[in-house]
Formats: C-alpha cells, sequence, structure tokens
C-alpha cells in the first residue's frame, strides 16, 4: 500500500471536509469551521453535566461501555493525552493508547498501515496528535471510525479550546454571581492572548471558538509573532503593546514562548520578551475586575508568565487541566452517542 505523506495534507485554513459527513449527529471534531454557536454551547453544557459525575464517589458512568477509543499521538503530550484516556474511562470506554516512539512507525510502517492496523482492533473513535497540519484530516479519509484533532501542527487544538471557554465561563460566573444562559456570557466579553500566535493552535481556535460565541479577541505579541493576517480576522484586533491588549479584558491568556522560535531569529533575546511581554501581577491591574489568567500550558515559568501570578488567585490554569476531564467527556459522548 502506499501511502500519501501527511507533510501533503491541505495547508492551515484549507483543510478538505471529511469525506463521509455525519449521518446521525457529528461524526468527527476536526476544528470550528462547520460547527455552530448552539452546537458549542451544547458541548459546554454538556460538560457541565459530565463534571457532576467526577464529583460522585464512584466516578464512573456506563454512558461509552462496548466502545473502544484509541489515542493515537505522533506528537508529545502530558493534559490532553491523560485528560482524554480518563474521560474515556470514566465512561466505561476500553481505552488503546499508541505512541509513535514505541510502534511499527519505528521499523518502515506507513501512517495509513498502522491506522488501518489498529482499525482491525475494532477502534470507534480515534483521539489524534500530530506536528502536520491536516492529518487528523487526513485519517479521518482512511477510517470508518470517528476521529477528533488533539492538536495537528500549527491549525487547531479545538478540545483545549473548549476547556479553555468552559474555564472562563465557570470562572466568571463566579467573579459575577450571575448565571447568563446561551452565549451571554461569552458576548461583549474581551479575551487578551499573548506571545506566539502565529505559531500556536491554540490561539486559532480559541479565537474560532471564543468569537463565535460573540466574544472580542485580542491578540498581543512582537511582530515576528503575531502574523498581519490576523487583522482581518472577524472580532479579533491586534496589538504590540501588552497594557493595550489586558486592558478591561475579563480574560488574558498567555502562551509558551517556544525556543525553536528564538533559534530561527524571530525573537532578539528572551530578555527583551519577558521585559515587554511576560504576563504579571502588575499588568492585570488593568483587566477587568475579577479577570482570569489562563495559560494552555506546559508552562516556561518567569519568561511569559510571572511564576507568582500563575500560583496566584486570579489564575485558572490548574482549573483548565482538570476542566479538560468534562470536557473531554462531552465530546466523547456526543460523538459516540450522537452517531448511534
Ligand atoms: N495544552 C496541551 O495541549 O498540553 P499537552 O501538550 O501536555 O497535551
Amino acid at each position: 500500500m502506499s501511502a500519501p505523506s501527511v507533510t501533503a495534507a491541505p495547508p492551515v485554513g484549507a483543510v478538505e471536509p471529511p469525506a463521509k459527513p455525519a449521518r446521525n449527529g457529528r461524526r468527527h471534531l476536526l476544528d470550528f469551521n462547520d460547527w455552530q454557536p448552539d452546537e458549542l454551547l451544547a458541548l459546554l453544557d454538556t460538560a457541565e453535566v459530565m463534571a457532576q459525575v467526577l464529583t460522585r464517589t464512584i466516578k464512573k458512568v456506563p454512558a461509552l461501555q462496548g466502545f473502544t477509543v484509541a489515542s493515537l499521538f505522533f506528537e508529545d503530550s502530558t493534559r490532553t493525552r491523560l485528560s482524554f484516556e480518563r474521560a474515556a474511562r470514566a465512561q466505561s470506554a476500553d481505552v488503546l493508547t499508541f505512541a509513535a516512539g514505541g510502534s511499527s512507525l519505528k521499523k518502515g510502517e506507513s501512517m495509513r498501515d498502522t491506522l488501518r492496523t489498529i482499525d482491525q482492533l475494532q477502534v470507534d473513535l480515534y483521539v489524534v496528535r500530530h506536528a502536520a497540519a491536516g492529518a487528523p484530516h487526513q485519517l479521518a479519509r482512511w477510517t470508518d471510525a470517528a476521529i477528533v484533532n488533539a492538536g495537528d501542527g500549527r491549525h487547531a487544538h479545538p478540545t483545549q479550546a473548549l476547556l479553555d471557554a468552559y474555564t472562563f465561563r465557570a470562572a466568571r460566573r463566579e467573579a459575577t454571581g450571575t448565571v447568563e444562559p446561551g452565549a451571554a456570557a461569552f458576548r461583549g466579553q474581551r479575551l487578551a492572548i499573548v506571545g506566539d500566535i502565529g505559531h500556536s493552535r491554540v490561539a486559532r481556535s480559541n479565537i474560532d471558538l471564543f468569537t463565535a460565541l460573540g466574544a472580542e479577541v485580542v491578540l498581543c505579541g512582537p511582530a515576528t509573532l503575531v502574523p498581519p493576517e490576523f487583522r482581518s480576522w472577524h472580532g479579533v484586533s491586534v496589538t504590540n503593546r501588552l497594557e493595550e491588549a489586558v486592558e478591561g479584558a475579563a480574560g488574558v491568556m498567555a502562551l509558551r514562548l517556544q525556543k525553536e522560535r528564538m533559534a530561527a531569529g524571530l525573537l532578539p533575546s528572551v530578555t527583551e520578551y519577558v521585559a515587554r511581554y511576560q504576563l504579571t501581577e502588575r499588568v492585570m491591574r488593568l483587566a477587568a475586575p475579577g479577570a482570569v489568567v489562563m495559560h494552555p500550558g506546559p508552562m516556561n515559568r518567569d519568561v511569559e508568565i510571572e511564576s507568582a501570578l500563575a500560583d496566584g488567585p486570579t489564575s485558572v490554569i490548574e482549573r483548565q487541566v482538570g476542566n479538560g476531564v468534562p470536557v473531554r467527556m462531552a465530546v466523547l459522548y456526543t460523538l459516540l452517542v450522537g452517531r448511534r
């Protein structure tokens, strides 16, 4: 079998729709391209129900009994892989774990043959992470199973954005003491995303999700890390001044400064980046009352975010990780049970 290379997959922003569209409900979660706001809000609301399950003495329901979920990670992960596996097991699904490093890919097996081999183990849903943008879309053309994108190159990381939005909504409800229905929790709210926007799949998925729900997104970083194309995106503004980005924001998200960007000459020095773009307790005083500090992780403490701020009372960084479980439970449930 000759396998198309994933590097030949469609580029960012030009991915083809899956070859096999949904029959009864959604088949895949690859990105938010064709998802409607009411579907996205339904996922967040389902996650709230799942969070209740996780407060019980026995944190397990039989909802996905008889289903098999395989995590297919071609790139490193701590949070995403473990929380997907936890989410599947909490619903009684069987879980298979594949890591590229210990697989027959090392012996030259193609990605397509690897997928079709694992398909023989009767997998219902694959959770896929890959360094190449479009890889999960390519896999969706090769299998009848559902695919969830767990991060592909710089293209998308939809479940990270969903858990970010879920955490933001919960924290804002606590701060304001109100539970607004539907998209009202997001409408008119300002989310600032600071750092390496150009290379960030987390930034792209958060822009798509928050703007779809009616929020305003402001992007901030040095010009080399915030490509000008974002200026034309609906609901998005760009600034190179951190204070301007943070002012009035209800949520501020710092992104990891990827060391390889330094090597590529996109930044003159880490010291200069820290001086101009590090998220600190001082700059957060400009944010809206009750504003939350987020980071998708992993963090470089005292580089993109001041360590004291990351551990402080306005930080929801650890809550983001914890909320990954109910949010991913909701995604698995919606795709698997919705298809039945
Ligand atoms: N945020 C995130 O995707 O983390 P991991 O790389 O640890 O999965």
